[in-house]
């Protein structure tokens, strides 16, 4: 077992908490006084459309589309969050990053990070830039490739870390200071995989914060939306104004279930990261397995700018079992406790296969350039009891390599964790 040494918790040497994140979870936007029956946990308003005392003399809402309640609960604590003076909610992640593409006219340019989510890389490739706008992908982990791509066209440059599924963490703030630079260039930041608990793009230069809130800020996996923070108000005021006209707006229970899952995000958040480090340090010594990915090990290539940039890791860990597909598919197939399953950052563990699932849209070239093979698995390790976690990896594993064992004891590896962190 590769361990940090006994004096150094590997949780730890990450920036330091967002102050008054819990208490801001919890009650911001959330105030008892804006209802009139003092309601503590924001009511689901389901109204479609809003009494008005006059032609246009409304008391804050007209119609749902444009304004609701409940949705605003959510928007303002999202905000608070984020460290954002202002947040907006879409129906989906890719809704969200549909609104931001529409702040673009024909003939800009976005600069794309390599890899991506497949569904925003689709979206890119085959519907915005068929609308006109000029999309490159450019591994923007690399300041330099990033720096030399930008152009007087260039109005958006969208990256995505850590990266889905490679795990490729970027340098937010080196970003930002490449491209504001340049007048009027749009740096938005996917910060599905982090949540806002891990990490705060908008502090680090990003003018947008976008996430898929089905992952991690939802939590429990029975919510499809999207959400875009911002701190300028020409965006938000243009974004206000598309999330009206685009009309791709979340339904009120599925914000009222977001809200609530935000008031459990920095506890769901800590155990993942505990989780997720556990799985992470117990695969990388396992002869089944030819190299696992997770910025939270000391082994991964930007472990320092994660520590620079993040409060902690989230439970997402990637690794190439040792063997062509077919192991692959056994592994998954043998697994338990995990579900194979699409998507990820909910309470429970999902694995999955991104050539064959989230990311088959990508064509196969650009998959194998992103090093997105056929022995590629992600994990989205969940909450339960990690040693039944990682019991059901190792049995998985051991179905695939029959006669391979892990030499790592567990109870040693949970020792370890326990008595340094
Ligand atoms: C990193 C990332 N961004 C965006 C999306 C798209 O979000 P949604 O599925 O909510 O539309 C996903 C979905 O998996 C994702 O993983």
């Amino acid at each position: 077992m590769q361990t940090n040494g006994p004096e150094q918790c590997p949780t730890q040497g990450y920036v330091e908490s967002f102050s008054h994140f819990a208490t801001d979870a919890i009650h911001a936007g959330q105030e008892p006084e804006q209802w009139t029956s003092m309601a503590v946990v924001p009511p689901i308003c389901l109204s479609s459309t809003f009494k008005q005392h006059g032609p246009g003399e409304h008391a804050g809402y007209e119609y749902s589309r444009s304004g609701n309640p409940t949705r605003n609960c959510l928007e303002k604590a999202v905000a608070a969050l984020d460290g954002a003076k202002y947040c907006l909610a879409y129906a989906s992640g890719l809704a969200a990053t549909l609104n931001i593409v529409h702040l673009l006219k024909a003939g800009d340019q976005i600069i794309c990070t390599t890899d991506v989510y497949g569904g925003t890389n689709r979206y890119f490739r085959r519907i915005a830039s068929e609308m006109g706008l000029k999309v490159i992908f450019v591994n923007c982990s690399d300041l330099k490739c990033l720096e030399a791509a930008i152009t007087s066209d260039t109005k958006l440059v969208w990256i995505e870390t850590p990266t889905n599924p490679t795990l490729t963490v970027i340098d937010i703030q080196g970003c930002a200071d490449i491209i504001h630079k340049h007048k009027d260039v749009i740096l938005a930041v996917d910060n599905t995989f982090m949540s806002a608990y891990f990490q705060r793009p908008l502090a680090l230069g990003a003018d947008i914060c976008m996430y898929s809130a089905t992952k991690y800020m939802n939590g429990h996996s029975d919510v499809v939306m999207g959400l875009v923070s911002t701190n300028c108000d020409k965006i938000n005021e243009r974004l206000r104004f598309l999330q009206n006209a685009l009309g791709a707006v979340p339904s009120p229970f599925d914000c009222f279930l977001c809200n609530r899952g935000l008031k459990t995000l920095h506890l769901r958040m800590k155990q993942h990261f505990h989780n997720g480090l556990a799985v992470a340090m117990f695969l990388e010594n396992d002869p089944r397995v030819d190299k696992v990915i997770y910025p939270g090990l000391p082994s991964h290539p930007q472990y320092e700018i994660t520590k620079r940039q993040c409060t902690g890791v989230p439970g997402m860990v990637t690794f190439y079992i040792k063997g062509q597909l077919e192991h692959a598919k056994i592994f998954l197939k043998s697994l338990k406790v995990f579900a194979l399953a699409e998507s990820l950052g909910g309470y429970e563990s999902l694995a999955e296969h991104p050539a064959i699932m989230t990311h088959a849209s990508v064509p196969e070239e650009d998959r194998l350039l992103l090093n997105i093979s056929d022995s590629l698995i992600r994990l989205s390790v969940g909450l339960e009891d990690v040693e039944d976690i990682i019991e059901d990896l190792d049995q998985a594993l051991g179905t695939a390599h029959p006669g391979l064992i892990n030499p790592t004891k567990l109870k040693d590896l949970l020792m370890h964790l326990k008595t340094n962190c």
